[in-house]
């Protein structure tokens, strides 16, 4: 199999909860899939950490059983993989557990006869974080080998912190404990191809970025709904709400790359510095503006998905008007919504440019000629520009007309990664670009914070499931 641009070295890619949803549905198909591709390296290991009590066996069967309706894989394939695979039992706030894991990549590096790169994924619920960050330390196996042999990285999930104090905290401590240049703060929505788009889309054709500001755009409308409810993931989700849960993170990456200055240079630290300079500038809402500017929603039937808290207060939806405090964004609103249980499927974000200057409308016709521009995140991927033209005939009408891109008609697409992949391919190489700064990570908690701390005093709206969500609010 041909390696593409991946490291020759010796890999492992500890895998910490990976009996849980998130390894099951999205991290093991993942690591499979770049396998198929030749993007993995060519000598490597994965050990799936968990607390259930597995053997090697059993648990390379659970992988079989995950992977095995994936497309193209031959049995072949399959074999060799399931070959790499081994289970490690544990409890992550056992020392000994970590002792334990450390002698098997002892014997791993003894097979390889090589120091080997070491990649450890905590897939975990974020309360876990602060302990096994220090077991992790203490254990000494992020320790690299040396500065030019086995290195080690770690990877882990949002959200990162529960607030602010959390989150500084967490990274303060993380700080202490590894370099910054080890760890990997996934937010996924950034390695979706439709995101990275965004950047190239923007900054490579010049007759966008001259009115990409206050003087042409009237307002931006950032969505993510969902059809599904919580399904299998109440207990979690009713500690976190859906504010912290894709607010502070997908929907404010989503943000950060539609309204970013020009980065002037394709490099991890361009990109991220540009990203966290315009979410720092976002505008703090606090006390009675919540109410006016930030709806809560929950939808009928929540209180009675399994795991959730009887008189739960936790929100399935909001909707808020963000507001950017800088030279191209002042006076812009920024419309933020997302939902469970809605009635469709739909992630995007749509440009509103203002009116033209003057209208050459037939007379006693009031149209409104605003050009839109939308790039659809999922389904669908692509992105839409809406414009107008004259009706043919002897008319003077105008109407509005699309000029599209849709990804699924171009063939490329059905070798892009999926987010997952990249996220995991990325990391082998050690590109951040797609990953989340503390920067980045402080200025999007101060932003949701004081929102968390004031919203419990505003009214929280409940919603039929496959509705619309709320309508408290005029502008959505
Ligand atoms: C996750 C959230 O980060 O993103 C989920 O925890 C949400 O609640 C999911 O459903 C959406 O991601 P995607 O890739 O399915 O749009």
């Amino acid at each position: 199999m041909k390696r593409k641009g991946t490291t020759e070295m010796p890999t492992v890619f500890v895998i910490f909860g990976v009996t849980g949803d998130l390894s099951r549905t999205k991290l093991i198909p993942a690591i499979f899939n770049l396998y198929k591709k030749g993007h993995l390296p060519r000598r490597f290991r994965i050990i799936g950490s968990s607390r259930r009590d597995e053997s090697n066996e059993s648990f390379r069967e659970y992988v079989r059983t995950i992977v095995h309706n994936e497309r193209s894989g031959t049995q072949k394939n399959l074999k060799a993989f399931l070959d790499c695979v081994t289970f490690h039992r544990a409890f992550f706030d056992d020392s000994e557990s970590y002792a334990r894991l450390g002698e098997e990549l002892v014997g791993i590096d003894g097979h390889f006869g090589k120091c080997s790169n070491k990649l450890f994924y905590l897939a975990v619920p974020p309360n876990l974080y602060e302990v096994m960050f220090k077991e992790l330390a203490n254990s000494g196996l992020t320790i690299p080998c040396s500065d030019e042999e086995g290195w080690t990285r770690v990877l882990v999930e949002k959200p990162f912190g529960k607030d602010i104090d959390t989150a500084r905290e967490l990274d303060k401590m993380l700080g202490l404990l590894f370099k910054e240049e080890q760890i990997f703060r996934i937010d996924h929505y950034l390695a979706k191809e439709t995101m990275q788009n965004i950047l190239m889309f923007r900054f490579s054709n010049a007759i966008f970025e001259p009115i990409w500001n206050r003087n042409y755009i009237d307002k931006v409308e950032i969505m993510l709904l969902e059809k599904a409810g919580v399904g299998g993931r109440g207990a979690f989700y009713d500690e976190v709400g859906a504010l912290r849960d894709v607010g502070q993170n997908h929907i404010l990456q989503m943000l950060a790359l539609i309204a970013m200055d020009d980065p002037k240079k394709l490099s991890a630290e361009h990109i991220r510095g540009e990203r966290a300079r315009v979410l720092k500038a976002l505008h703090p809402i606090k006390g009675k503006n919540v109410g006016k500017v930030v709806v809560r929603g929950q939808y009928r039937g929540y209180l009675q998905e399994k795991g959730i808290k009887k008189k739960s207060s936790t929100e399935t939806y909001f909707s808020l008007e963000a507001r950017i405090h800088n030279a191209r964004w002042k006076g812009v609103p920024f419309y933020l919504k997302s939902g469970k249980a809605l009635k469709g499927q739909k992630t995007e974000i749509t440009v509103y440019f203002k009116k033209t200057a003057s209208c050459l409308c037939p007379a006693g016709a009031e149209i409104h000629r605003r050009n839109a521009l939308t790039f659809r995140i999922q389904p669908d991927e692509g992105i839409s520009i809406r414009f107008w033209a004259k009706t043919p005939g002897f008319t003077q009408k105008l109407e509005a007309k699309n000029l599209s891109f849709l990804y699924h008609a171009v063939a490329a697409t059905k070798e892009a990664p999926e987010a997952y992949e990249r996220v995991l391919f990325d990391c082998i190489r050690g590109d951040q670009t797609l990953f989340m700064s503390t920067r980045e990570v402080r200025s999007s908690w101060a932003f949701i914070t004081p929102i968390l701390r004031d919203w419990g005093k505003t009214l929280l709206y409940t919603y039929k499931k496959g509705s619309g969500g709320p309508k408290a609010l005029p502008h959505f």
